[in-house]
């Protein structure tokens, strides 16, 4: 039986995983969160890449051939060095939506991200190969804000966007890039701030892409799932 390992470093990656389950119906699902590690925006990408090999290696042990990376921070900083060192797994990974942004003809576009993938390359080169000259773009390193989310902090949440969106309220802002996959979870709080953006996130992208994989490698489950999605939490392996 196949299955597919979807990770994050807690709950963001739920927002995917609910994706998922709707594109590929029928396949079997293992999400871990991280929490133990949790936040990923603050680590270096050497940190992030032992944490992410150990969770890779799990999966493999459980019988994962494709992995899904539901975390921006992961995939912007590590992706494509787990590709390097699993070359016989496939990998599909969640970016900042920002393609989507330069698709949609959005003029005036904030991209919410976390610390760590603010400054990673596969943003930067996200930035150069998507960006029109009549296109704003707004890059804003949410600090604390996956973690405040994590520990459902309404008080904390409130005060960090007011902190880091307030000053974009002035400069019309037409949408927002979730570029963290805790971020969905508060997108009511956000409209707070910029009331009347519009949303994007990678979530449907991923699932396309996990569904573009599977049927290439003959890998799609043929019958009913087996197991609704197991879902299994790092600090569960510790009490
Ligand atoms: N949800 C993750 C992301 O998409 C990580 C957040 C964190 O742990 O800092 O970036």
């Amino acid at each position: 039986m196949s299955r597919i390992g979807v990770f994050d470093s807690g709950m963001g990656g739920l927002t995917v995983l609910e994706e998922l389950q709707k594109v590929l119906p029928n396949e079997n699902f293992i999400y871990y969160g991280d929490h133990e590690n949790c936040p990923y925006g603050t680590k270096t990408k050497e940190e992030l890449f032992l944490i992410t090999s150990r969770i890779v290696d799990f999966f493999e042990r459980l019988g994962c051939s494709v992995i899904v990376i539901a975390c921006n921070t992961a995939t912007t900083l590590c992706m494509k060095d787990l590709r390097k060192k699993y070359p016989h797994l496939i990998f599909v990974g969640t970016v900042p939506a920002i393609k989507v942004a330069y698709d949609k003809g959005y003029h005036r576009t904030l991209i919410m991200v976390t610390p760590a993938t603010i400054a990673s390359e596969r943003t930067k080169e996200l930035l150069q190969d998507y960006h029109r000259p009549d296109q704003e773009l707004y890059l804003v390193a949410c600090d604390g804000l996956a973690q405040a989310i994590e520990q459902k902090d309404d008080i904390l949440i409130e005060k960090l966007l007011v902190r880091d969106l307030s000053k974009y309220r002035m400069m019309e802002i037409d949408s927002v890039v979730l570029g963290c996959t805790h971020y969905p979870w508060i997108k009511d709080k956000i409209l707070k701030v910029l009331p009347g953006v519009a949303f994007l996130d990678g979530a449907n992208g991923v699932a396309r892409e996990v569904k573009r994989q599977l049927e290439m490698h003959h890998l799609e489950n043929e019958g009913e799932p087996v197991y609704p999605p197991v879902i299994l939490d790092s600090l569960d392996f510790k009490r």
